[in-house]
């Protein structure tokens, strides 16, 4: 489970809604927010934060102190009810806890012998009403009485109690279960991890197994659950930052490449139900007519997010039948390009934050077009200068080489495709259905091609060392060669190539010869036959072959010296798929070059200047 609290001067909803999604790789059973504000009042909801976060949109969450829970279930399933935080008996005080309490079954008979009532199935609120039940009978502070409940609480735990009568006190005890405390000035942040914290301070205190910390009127306390006060050891964060964020794994590149299925079904999310034939995108409807008229759509964007335009422009023209163009942003800008009042624009940037294609869309805007942002960063530059957008809901994506963006991009750029086509009535009810009901699938076929992993990390082995690498695609693939060659230049440094498949042989195949590796996107689409002679093209100049195919094809294997076999989708769909091998083969080199993968050289995350 994950938790974030607050108390300071800031509004505190936002910030322990944010921290939660930052949170959610720890679980997402149930989301839920206690906040106190005169009263104290709790809001909780089965499924993720975002459900959390629209369940309490038309709620009064003005307050300066609060406390926000997303869990993994441990004790009782994952309903509204047992969601946390879970109020005391009284309802005077509440609690979030992360971990176990073992002896939670005698506690509770203990407890009801008592003539205590309980709602849910949860270990947790045994462990509230404990606190309160101790302190009721000897009319103690209420942190004294945390601190005596930790005596009779076996397990583990991380938790945080608010109460009612207290409005300006935090109180947390952690065993076994992590607990950060952000230290601001005049703020106080609690969290499983830092991520919710970073950003408003980088200096932090761990507390430690079996330690108090009461935060209260602007001050820290730290005391043993033997009542010895402790100094809290403030660190400075910098160095840590990047550890504490990886979830495990070596890298963020790798963390994000496998968090992939999630994000997909993330930029999905109550955009897409096939079942019931359900798309919506807010800002499409809220804009249908410029959609319906538009002669144009252009596209501008950098970099990967570029890539990911490319893939738009094969979908919006195939289904949505509207004249698409995509431009770098940085040459847009400078060339006074035309730009007519019936023209869509659409901008895209993970960061939200790229300094030309904030410029582009300025001088788009100035000659009256439509703005239609793609964004991952909620609240980015980007997002706030357009004049209509739609969120990527990728989550933080920190290594500099983009992967789960990308696809995140490509997603939401997908069902723009097939809303614009529904609305301009372009595209057949069957086809759209189809393609939604493949959609939907397309978050389970990328968990299958990460199963690729190692079969890719063999031929990373292989390929190494390399001096070039060329990638070849066609069609809705020919997106995916570029941003495959773009990933092996950006983390290994080896130089790379993407090109159409049959431009090859208009400069190109110059440079093929035995040690050329050469990777071609061969799926099974409407191009399939041209490829297959592209790769003959390749194999009868002695170039190695790696070819990504649909699962059971049974002819490029006889050709190529490696087959990468990714699932079956519609043609469409498929660089959501493709690109996910090409995404590990340049991780896997990268690694094996002992190259730093998540800060390549000379690169950045977010590039502000131009
Ligand atoms: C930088 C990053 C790339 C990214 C590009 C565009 O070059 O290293 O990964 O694709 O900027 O960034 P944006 O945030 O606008 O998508």
């Amino acid at each position: 489970c994950g938790i974030v609290a607050y108390v300071g001067y800031r509004e505190a909803c936002p910030i322990i809604i944010k921290g939660l999604k930052r949170l959610e790789y720890r679980g997402y059973d149930s989301a839920g927010i206690a906040l106190l504000n005169g009263n104290l009042n709790v809001y909780k909801k089965k499924g993720k934060v975002s459900e959390l976060e629209n369940f309490i949109s038309d709620k009064n969450t003005h307050s300066h102190i609060g406390m926000g829970h997303t869990r993994w279930a441990t004790h009782g399933e994952p309903n509204d009810v047992n969601a946390h935080p879970h109020y005391s008996s009284s309802k005077k005080i509440a609690i979030i806890h992360n971990g176990i309490i073992e002896n939670y079954g005698s506690l509770k008979q203990h407890l009801i012998n008592k003539g205590y009532e309980f709602h849910s199935d949860t270990d947790s609120e045994v462990f509230i009403n404990l606190i309160e039940d101790i302190r009721e009978n000897s009319n103690i502070s209420l942190a004294e009485a945390v601190r005596l409940a930790l005596h009779e609480v076996v397990g583990a735990y991380a938790i945080v109690v608010i109460s009612h009568d207290s409005p300006n006190q935090l109180i947390a005890a952690r065993k076994g279960s992590p607990l950060v405390i952000g230290v601001g000035k005049d703020e106080f942040f609690l969290a499983s991890d830092a991520t919710p914290i970073i950003e408003y301070t980088n200096e932090v205190v761990y507390l430690n197994d079996y330690e108090l910390a009461v935060i209260r009127d602007g001050k820290l306390d730290i005391r043993t659950r033997e009542d010895v006060s402790q100094t809290p050891y403030i660190q400075k964060l910098e160095l840590e930052l990047e550890s504490i964020e990886k979830g495990g794994y070596p890298h963020f590149m790798l963390k994000e490449i496998f968090e992939q299925p999630r994000s997909i079904l993330d930029s999905m999310r109550g955009r897409l139900v096939a079942e019931n034939s359900h798309l919506v995108m807010a800002s499409v409807i809220e804009f249908e007519n410029k959609f319906k008229n538009a002669d144009r759509i252009l596209i501008v964007a950098c970099g990967t997010s570029w890539h990911a335009g490319l893939v738009a422009e094969y979908l919006i023209e195939e289904f949505a039948r509207v004249p698409v163009e995509v431009e770098y942003a940085s040459e847009f800008r400078y060339r006074n390009p035309i730009i007519k009042e019936g023209d869509i624009v659409i901008a895209i940037s993970q960061s939200g934050e790229t300094a030309d294609t904030l410029a582009a869309i300025e001088l788009a805007k100035s000659k009256g077009a439509m703005i239609f942002g793609v964004c991952n960063v909620v609240g980015s530059s980007i997002a706030r200068a357009t004049d209509a957008g739609a969120y990527t809901h990728a989550g933080p994506e920190i290594g500099v080489a983009s992967t789960k963006a990308f696809t995140a991009q490509v997603t939401v750029l997908t069902l723009l495709a097939m809303m614009i086509a529904e609305k301009r009535g372009t595209i057949e009810t069957s086809t759209l259905r189809q393609l939604m009901l493949e959609m939907e699938q397309i978050p389970t076929k990328v968990e299958k091609a990460l199963q690729l992993d190692t079969e890719i990390k063999v031929i990373s082995e292989i390929f190494k060392d390399a001096a070039n690498f060329l990638y070849l695609g066609r069609g809705f693939n020919f997106p995916v060669a570029l941003e495959g060659a773009l990933k092996l230049k950006e983390i290994s440094y080896i130089h790379a190539e993407g090109y159409p498949a049959a431009e090859m042989k208009h400069g190109p195949i110059a440079l093929i010869d035995a040690n050329m590796p050469v990777v071609v996107i061969a799926t099974k689409d409407s191009s399939y036959e041209k490829i297959v002679s592209n790769i003959q093209e390749v194999k009868a100049r002695k170039g190695r072959i790696i070819a990504i195919v649909t699962e059971g094809d049974a002819v490029i294997p006889d050709m190529a010296e490696f087959v990468i076999e990714v699932p079956d989708t519609h043609e469409a769909l498929t660089p959501l798929l493709s690109v996910i091998p090409l995404q590990l083969l340049s991780y896997h080199i990268a690694v094996m070059r002992g190259c730093n993968v998540d800060q390549p050289r000379n690169l950045a995350k977010s590039v502000t200047v131009e």
